[in-house]
């Protein structure tokens, strides 16, 4: 049975030098496959006779269940080593910094949180949300405003222009929110209550302006609203805004086409270095313009101006924010600088709301 120690010497130099399952397979395979060296011998038991079968049986059976073994010792030791290599290779430092998720991270723009804080006091005012497209017509921005034709006025706004159209009509970035005004009285049945934010443009720019910024108008019309209930409505407004219990303000008459009467409104401050504090101090800072809604202005929106009144009034977005924020200069508001944002940015999840409070 010489050839029996060899072949188990050669299928054991195999097995020991596969250096990997694959090859431990073809080492098996070699030996007990089909048409393996072993199998091979198992076969050649049937040609021979009893006798001879009596002592190549055990040791060619012998010779099959060492070599399964072996190999599945050789396997058990290469899956064990393919398992420590990877646990080597895969492992996960746990005492490194955790990155933080971008929840913790991200920071919203001061204009989106001044928005929300806008949005959350007009609602529990009772307003709704109206909105405009930023391509308006001149008609719409001017004209159905009681803008008459040639007036400076309509030069005071620096106006964006588009070419001409074809009807002659010229388009223009709205250069206010008050367009919306006409569109809403066009779409809506009074009693109508809205506030309408947006993008507004003008080609300007220094510390306190910017060629696209944001305002926030108010309309209220109906049979019977008077320029006490606007004075009202200003003066919660200006209080649930500064999170302040008193402001003082005081109505300035002013000029627009759209209002009769019309008024700029100040709120009385008091500037420590920085910063400004507010129901408090002798100074004035002029947040809004407002009045009562000009009787062409009605009609041009298709209503009745001897049957409905009422009053709007629109400020800049982009400047209660940095009056209620102390951020010193409107053009960083878009720069896209990151680290402003991570400055002067807001949590995303702390939401504005009345009753868990606005800015804390
Ligand atoms: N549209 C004006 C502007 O951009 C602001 C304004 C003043 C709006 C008085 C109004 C208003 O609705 O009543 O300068």
């Amino acid at each position: 049975m010489a050839d029996i120690e060899t072949l188990e010497r050669d299928i054991r130099a195999a097995v020991t030098a596969a250096g990997d399952e694959a090859s431990l397979d073809e080492a098996r395979v070699a030996a007990l496959g089909k048409k393996g060296s072993v199998s091979e011998l198992l076969k050649s038991l049937g040609a021979m006779s009893p006798e001879e079968r009596k002592t190549a049986g055990p040791a060619i059976n012998g010779l099959r269940d060492r070599v399964t073994e072996a190999i599945a010792e050789r396997r058990a030791v290469l899956r064990e080593a393919a398992l420590a290599r990877r646990l080597t290779e895969e492992a996960v430092d746990v005492t490194l910094p955790v990155r933080p998720a971008p929840i913790a991270t991200g920071r919203l723009h001061p204009v989106s949180q001044v928005l929300d804080e806008i949005t959350a006091i007009c609602a529990d005012l009772g307003f709704a949300i109206a909105e405009g497209p930023d391509i308006e017509t001149d008609t719409y921005n001017f004209t159905a405003l009681n803008f008459p034709v040639g007036h400076p006025a309509r030069e005071m706004h620096d106006t964006f222009f588009l070419p001409p159209r074809a009807d002659g009509e010229r388009l223009l970035l709205r250069t206010h929110t008050s367009p919306v005004q006409i569109r809403t009285m066009e779409t809506q049945k009074p009693p109508i209550r809205v506030v309408i934010p947006g993008r507004t443009y003008r080609c300007d720019s220094d510390q306190t302006h910017t060629p696209m910024f944001h305002q926030l108008e108010g309309l209220v019309i109906d049979e019977t609203t008077h320029i006490g209930h606007l004075k009202w409505v200003l003066e919660e407004f200006c209080r649930a805004f500064f999170e302040v219990d008193r402001v003082e303000m005081r109505f300035r008459p002013s000029y627009f086409p759209f209002t009769e009467p019309s008024m700029e409104v100040d709120i009385r401050c008091r500037r420590v270095g920085n910063e400004i504090r507010f129901g408090e101090g002798d100074d004035w800072l002029e947040i809004l313009g407002c009045g009562m809604v000009h009787p062409n202005v009605i009609r041009n929106g298709g209503l009745d101006p001897d049957r409905y009144q009422g009053f709007a009034w629109g400020m800049g977005i982009d400047r209660i924010a940095m009056l209620k924020y102390g951020m010193p200069d409107l053009r960083a508001f878009f720069d896209a600088d990151v680290r402003w944002l991570n400055h002067y940015g807001f949590r995303p999840l702390d939401l504005p709301t009345l009753a868990g409070g606005l800015s804390s």
